[in-house]
């Protein structure tokens, strides 16, 4: 099989889906890579290390798309439609169920469309996981960070001071990303309390030591507790489904001026009311005195360590897959598959869409 990797277009996205490490791994499979010129530049990567690792280095963008398998790491952006038709194998993340538009392009283009982030083993999500993981880093960076007056929040420093009490974080979700903004935010000395849906993920944090408290996910407590939050991350999760919304405008409304709301969960439509997709070029907006940061594409700001661990996680999951393809044996790739032959094939996708063909 012939695998393209192309130079990612989407806003301020650095990272690139294969290292050459990656490629090479790729190679020995029997596959043939065709890298697009500077593709890895951003995270650090040479077009000779590419070429080094058996890569094909081109110019022409064109003919990366044109091969069989187009491995990315974000959901193809308008300006990519163009390159999308049948026979083409799409593999990167997609989140189809935020993505209207995209998901019905690749069905009327027979696309077969496989999402990184639903791929799913052991009960876990092994290609986001690294992600998440960095996300979450991210996110007790940059609440911490827009808290200051001079970013346009309420200057409160979150670790508080000798006789002055701590900053108030929420975290809706205690998954990987949740986990990791809760520790670094606990780290940086702030008052966190974790919300989920699932007690036994409660209990877990509980015991590393991520947060300080724990809630369990109900309208009236979460209204309480957003109320008098500081900070509210945003990283809740149902796999495939769009997010659910945990977070009404009317606890938003109720923060302090000045508190920060960083929605990760935006990717998948985001589990605050009043968040809206941002940018790495313009991260932020306010809305009821709160700053809102809900950039979809957070990990793209640290491609070299993002492009490593993504990488990582992604070739041995390409490899099968591009081997499948070639013995025309494909199958769901552990529920990566979302879109296949002109319909919607993920169930939570398809609840996404009910007005697009679906077969499941
Ligand atoms: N914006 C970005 O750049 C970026 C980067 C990486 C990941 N993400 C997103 O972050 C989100 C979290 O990812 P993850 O890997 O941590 O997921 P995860 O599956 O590890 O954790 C999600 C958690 O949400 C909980 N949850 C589900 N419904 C809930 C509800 N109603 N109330 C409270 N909790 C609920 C689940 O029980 C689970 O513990 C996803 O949407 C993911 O796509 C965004």
């Amino acid at each position: 099989m012939v695998i393209g990797l192309p130079v990612e277009v989407k806003d301020g996205e650095d990272r690139v889906a294969l290292t050459p490490s990656g490629v090479h791994a790729v190679g020995v499979d029997g596959h043939r890579v065709v890298v697009e010129a500077s593709a890895g530049a951003a995270a650090g990567y040479t077009d000779d290390e590419y070429r080094a690792a058996g890569a094909e280095v081109t110019g022409d963008v064109d003919t990366v798309w044109a091969a069989d398998v187009v491995v990315k790491v974000k959901e193809p952006q308008p300006s990519e439609h163009r390159h999308l038709r049948r026979g083409l194998t799409l593999f990167g993340f997609l989140h189809l169920a935020a993505e209207p538009e995209l998901t019905a392009v690749l069905v009327e283009r027979g696309v077969a469309a496989y999402a990184f982030e639903t791929l799913s083993e052991a009960g876990g999500l092994p290609l986001l996981a690294p992600m998440s993981e960095i996300a979450g880093r991210a996110a007790a960076i940059v609440a911490a960070a827009t808290l200051s007056s001079a970013s346009g929040g309420s200057g409160v420093l979150v670790g508080g001071a000798a006789g002055v009490p701590p900053g108030e974080v929420v975290v809706i979700g205690m998954g990987v990303a949740g986990r990791l903004a809760a520790h670094g935010l606990r780290g940086l000395g702030g008052h966190v309390t974790g919300v989920d849906v699932d007690l036994s993920r409660l209990l877990a944090r509980r015991l590393d030591g991520a947060v300080d408290a724990t809630q369990v996910s109900e309208p009236r407590h979460v209204d309480e507790l957003v109320r008098g939050a500081d900070v509210v991350i945003g990283a809740a999760l149902v796999p495939g489904r769009r997010a659910p919304v945990v977070v009404s405008e009317e606890s938003v409304a109720a923060m302090a001026d000045g508190g920060v709301v960083v929605d990760l969960a935006i990717d998948q439509g985001g589990c605050v009311a009043t968040s809206r997709p941002t940018t790495l070029s313009e991260p932020t907006f306010t809305r009821h005195g709160v700053v809102h940061y809900a950039v979809t594409n957070v990990p793209g700001q640290y491609p070299r360590t993002a492009s490593a661990a993504l990488s990582a996680a992604v070739t041995p999951r390409l490899t099968r897959l591009a081997s499948d393809v070639a013995a025309g044996t494909a199958d769901d790739l552990a529920g990566a598959r979302n879109v296949a032959d002109g319909a919607v094939v993920h169930p939570a996708v398809a609840e996404a869409h009910p007005d697009l063909p679906s077969r499941l």
